[in-house]
């Protein structure tokens, strides 16, 4: 049964500042840059076919900056290339702030011509039929997106199916061993609208893929994330947290107080968390998919 409370992505706003905070407080975009700068680039290295022009796409880029580290270590794999980027991401906010980021950078950028698509990866789908796009992909990343797609298997095939050969798809999600994954499987019917967003984790997406018989590579990225605050009752940044492990808006506000009082115990559960030095601090264990 889909959930009836409201979902955090109906609210841009808060979302993008929950998403902040939780840059602030968890270990999420260091863990990604060890995993671009240690093993990223054996899996760029072979793409392109020795091409001097490649087409990357993003989806769901954010505010861009783990996208233009990754661009750092292709152009080193690659040296010489220009390369067209299709940035898929509806939230203008996020656009606006990766463009100011670009223009901050553009010296270092002027082998990237960005294409900006402010849509969702289902419009960008569709305006890529309408268009009668054929242009193929060397490289697609989507990274912690496919919760807000309606069909993460469909949205993968799509993509997939744009990849040149020796092109890669890269996927990151939290792990199926995280805290959230453990969240997620205890409380996913009364969390998750499946109509905009999925309470997914690479575990699902490894199941989806062995059942179709479609060969990946995978990486564990482990990452941690302080929650301390969320157990401070009207702790405003706690609320936004809880909004963000919930993906629910107003969560504190709006659910149940047994969902809530469910919810705030199973966060600290040792299945979730460790609590050292008077902080709480929960598994945010990334997983990396990567499909030819
Ligand atoms: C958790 S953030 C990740 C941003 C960035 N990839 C990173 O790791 O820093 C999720 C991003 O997906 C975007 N997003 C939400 N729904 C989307 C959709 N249906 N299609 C594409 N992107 C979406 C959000 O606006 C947000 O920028």
């Amino acid at each position: 049964m889909a959930s009836p409370l409201k979902s955090l992505v109906n609210d841009d706003n808060r979302y993008q500042r929950a998403f902040q905070l939780f840059l602030e407080r968890s270990s999420e975009h260091q863990c990604m840059r060890d995993f671009i700068h240690n093993k990223l680039p054996d899996i760029l290295a072979s793409i392109g076919d020795g091409k001097s022009h490649l087409n990357v796409i993003g989806v769901g880029s954010g505010a861009g900056e783990i996208d233009l580290e990754m661009f750092s270590e292709l152009r080193q794999k690659h040296p010489g290339v220009t390369v067209e980027n299709e940035v898929v991401e509806p939230s203008s906010q996020q656009l606006h702030n990766y463009k100011v980021l670009v223009s901050q950078k553009k010296t270092d950028l002027d082998y990237i011509k960005f294409t900006w698509n402010k849509m969702t990866a289902s419009e960008f789908e569709e305006h890529w039929r309408v268009k009668k796009m054929t242009k193929k992909a060397d490289f697609i990343h989507m990274i912690q997106m496919l919760y807000y797609v309606k069909d993460p298997g469909a949205t993968i095939n799509f993509f997939q199916s744009l990849l040149n050969k020796n092109g890669k798809l890269l996927i990151i999600l939290v792990s199926g061993e995280s805290g959230w994954g453990k969240l997620w499987r205890t409380y996913k019917n009364q969390l998750c609208n499946t109509e905009i967003s999925q309470c997914v984790t690479t575990g699902d997406i490894k199941s989806l893929l062995d059942s179709k018989g479609v060969g990946y590579q995978s990486y564990e990225l482990p990452s941690q994330m302080d929650i301390s605050e969320c157990f401070t009752e009207g702790d405003e940044k706690g609320e936004l947290l809880l909004d963000f492990l919930t993906e629910v808006l107003d969560f504190s506000k709006t659910a149940p107080p047994e969902l809530k009082a469910g919810v705030l115990e199973l966060l600290r559960h040792e299945d979730c968390s460790v609590e050292s030095e008077g902080k709480v601090i929960f598994n945010n264990n990334l997983g990396v998919i990567v499909i030819d």
